[in-house]
């Protein structure tokens, strides 16, 4: 089977030699790649199979890694997470491609059965973010740690506080680890 250049996008933004001894949020997000894939095959046994040896590792990863990516959420190539605990991505958020999540970080609905974020490219998350509801997040945002957001970003916004203001329409720089 050929190498899923998602993953490949994944390992390049670990930047490290043998970032699974390294980092354990490493080990989420290849479980959601494993998972993303399973769904791509066709359906039959060896589906259902594969199916329920994931739902196991997730179960397995979730519970003392601390962050749960479950496969029906849609997140593009070149994820990083630094660290890990208290991670959650809800099933049906989009995430677009290079982002960045930091411990704590939380992206779902504000109520029960409420739609979820869409994220856009290049975000960056401080640590502990929230975004709730069914917001946009645009290209090249930057949110800062312990912040809520829960109405949309412009491109290249930065959000800060709880509830989120907008205090920069534009950045160069990124957040460090
Ligand atoms: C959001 C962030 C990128 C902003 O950086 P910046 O563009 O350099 O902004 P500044 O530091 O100049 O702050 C601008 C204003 O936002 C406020 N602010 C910055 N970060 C904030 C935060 N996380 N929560 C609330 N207010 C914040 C500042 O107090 C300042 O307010 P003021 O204008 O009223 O004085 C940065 O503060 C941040 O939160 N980084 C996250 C880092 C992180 O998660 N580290 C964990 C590593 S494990």
């Amino acid at each position: 089977m050929a190498a899923d250049p998602h993953w490949l996008a994944d390992v390049r933004r670990y930047a490290m030699s043998r970032p699974f001894l390294k980092e354990q949020s490493i080990w989420a997000v290849w479980l959601y790649r494993l998972g993303r894939r399973i769904d791509t095959r066709r359906d039959g046994v060896i589906k259902k199979i594969c199916t329920a040896f994931y739902w196991l590792l997730f179960r397995f990863f979730e519970t003392p890694v601390g962050i749960s990516l479950p496969k029906s959420a849609t997140i593009g190539p070149g994820l990083r997470i630094w660290h890990f605990g208290g991670i959650f991505i809800h099933p049906a958020v989009v995430i677009g491609t290079n982002c960045t999540l930091r411990q704590g970080v939380t992206i779902g609905n504000r109520y029960v059965d409420g739609p979820a974020p869409v994220i856009g490219s290049n975000v960056e998350f401080g640590a502990y973010a929230q975004v709730l509801g069914g917001v946009r997040i645009g290209d090249n945002c930057r949110i800062g740690a312990m912040s809520v957001v829960l109405s949309d970003m412009p491109d290249g916004a930065t959000a800060v506080g709880a509830p989120a203001r907008i205090i920069l329409k534009s950045h160069t720089d990124g957040l460090s680890a």
